[in-house]
């Protein structure tokens, strides 16, 4: 048989990890989500749901894909042959798909918002100003989607390079650079008039505000973050060698991916009360608050650049998985070659982001269950098929996996310490589907 790829570096294969976690989803649509639903109420319960629900999914998912050496499919196939498990792994498939479509219109803002600082152009005299010229982009038909076009083939060509020379490289080099300047930015952020306001709307939790959709929204989130519930970890799992350490694997993987998403709060809160911008002004908040954060700095076009480029790397890092989710399912599963299985993913995928695209300008009237096309993916993905993917997981191995194989796995055959175990599996087994399942119901009680 033919031996499969695996990462190389220790280094790496976190950092692959880590580059599928952090992206778009910590600093675009971690800030969003917070400031619709409550500011510091949210990130309260964000932060419960990463730790008790979101790191037990991700360990669970490690072991799925080191155990089976498969794909999110496969994985299913290989550890419960003839069952109807393989579901979990479909529906892994189709929400990579789906969270590919709308997440590649975002990449493409970024690449538009690089040109624009490149060009020197990335100026407004208001706030009003900025909000008017990113509307007016945004509701463009041609521009976004050549933006959508051009990241998809950058993406398309990474993930044909192969896990090794692609995926590992690109990570391992950015990911320290873009913390780097997050940093910078904070300090930034912090020294604006009233910054403090947006601290304490950021920090201090308003307990009334936890209501049912909040919850649902923070463990959306989540997963959603931490690129679990849909079998990007199995997929990655699956190229880890086995003297990998996986329970160490996963907290690196949580710790930056929640402390990145922190660092971006803390970057855009006091920015956006210091503008005097509404913190609920959804997906659009990171593209008006940054720009204003930089025109205020000496050489803003240039930290605007650098700012940006990295943005569109972390974004380029966790669309990769995506895409890799999909492409592993169709080249392994139906024995197709890679090149085959990922353009199918790149041009299926580019027609989604097109659609996605549009509901933002022609298609903006055109609602399904009240939402354009693009808020739509958004919520059945990070609100439904991510938590019920994550619970009907944890089911599969709190009740279905021998528990013997599964510390065997998790401890490589006994040579390492997992002290927690047991609490793992009191938490897989009870903790996590029941806490999934009454968040999940309660919300659709409510509609
Ligand atoms: N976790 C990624 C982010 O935060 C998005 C993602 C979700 C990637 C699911 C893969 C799978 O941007």
């Amino acid at each position: 048989m033919k031996q499969r790829a695996t990462f190389n570096s220790k280094l790496g294969l976190v950092m692959a990890a880590v580059g599928s976690a952090v992206g778009l989803g910590n600093i675009w649509r971690f800030p969003c989500e917070a400031g619709e639903h409550g500011g510091g109420a949210f990130l309260i319960v964000y932060i419960f749901c990463v730790i008790i629900l979101g790191f037990v999914v991700m360990l669970a998912e490690f072991f799925l894909g080191r155990a089976s050496q498969s794909n999110t499919v496969g994985a299913f196939k290989v550890l419960a042959p003839n069952t109807m498990w393989k579901i979990i792994g479909y529906n892994g498939v189709l929400a990579a798909f789906l969270i590919f479509g709308f997440y590649s219109v975002v990449s493409g803002w970024t690449l538009e918002y690089i040109y624009q600082s490149a060009a020197g152009n990335l100026n407004a005299n208001s706030i009003e100003e900025f909000v008017i010229n990113f509307g007016s982009f945004q509701s463009d038909i041609f521009r976004p989607i050549l933006w959508v076009l051009i990241f998809t083939l950058i993406t398309h060509f990474v993930v044909l390079s192969g896990v090794k020379k692609g995926i590992e490289r690109a990570s391992k080099i950015m990911m320290p650079v873009l913390f780097v300047i997050l940093i910078a930015l904070c300090i930034r952020s912090l020294m604006l008039p009233n910054a403090i306001e947006g601290l304490k709307f950021f920090f201090n939790p308003d307990f009334s505000k936890i209501t049912s959709t909040v919850v649902l929204s923070a463990l959306g989130q989540a997963f959603f973050s931490l690129s679990v519930g849909m079998g990007c970890m199995i997929t990655y799992a699956s190229y880890f060698n086995k003297s990998i350490n996986i329970p160490n694997t996963a907290v690196s993987v949580v710790t930056l991916d929640t402390l990145i998403a922190i660092l971006a709060g803390v970057i855009i809160f006091p920015a956006v009360t210091s503008f005097g911008i509404s913190p609920s002004q959804g997906p659009q908040l990171v593209f008006i608050t940054l720009p204003n954060i930089f025109q205020q700095m000496p050489l803003g076009n240039l930290w605007s650049f650098i700012f940006f480029v990295l943005l569109a790397i972390a974004a380029l890092t966790s669309i990769i998985s995506l895409h890799e989710v999909v492409t592993a399912y169709l080249h392994e599963q139906y024995k197709m070659s890679r090149r085959k299985a990922a353009t199918i993913v790149s041009a299926s995928g580019f027609t989604l982001g097109i659609i996605c695209s549009l509901s933002f300008g022609v298609l903006s009237r055109f609602k399904i269950f009240g939402s354009t096309i693009f808020d739509l993916l958004d919520f059945i993905t990070a609100n439904l098929m991510l938590p019920l993917g994550g619970m009907f997981i944890c089911i599969f191995i709190g009740w279905f996996v021998d528990k013997q194989v599964l510390k065997a796995e998790l401890t490589n055959n006994g040579t390492l310490k997992f002290k927690l175990f047991s609490v793992f599996v009191f938490l897989i087994k009870y903790v996590a589907p029941i806490i999934i399942a009454l968040v999940c119901v309660n919300e659709l009680g409510l509609f």
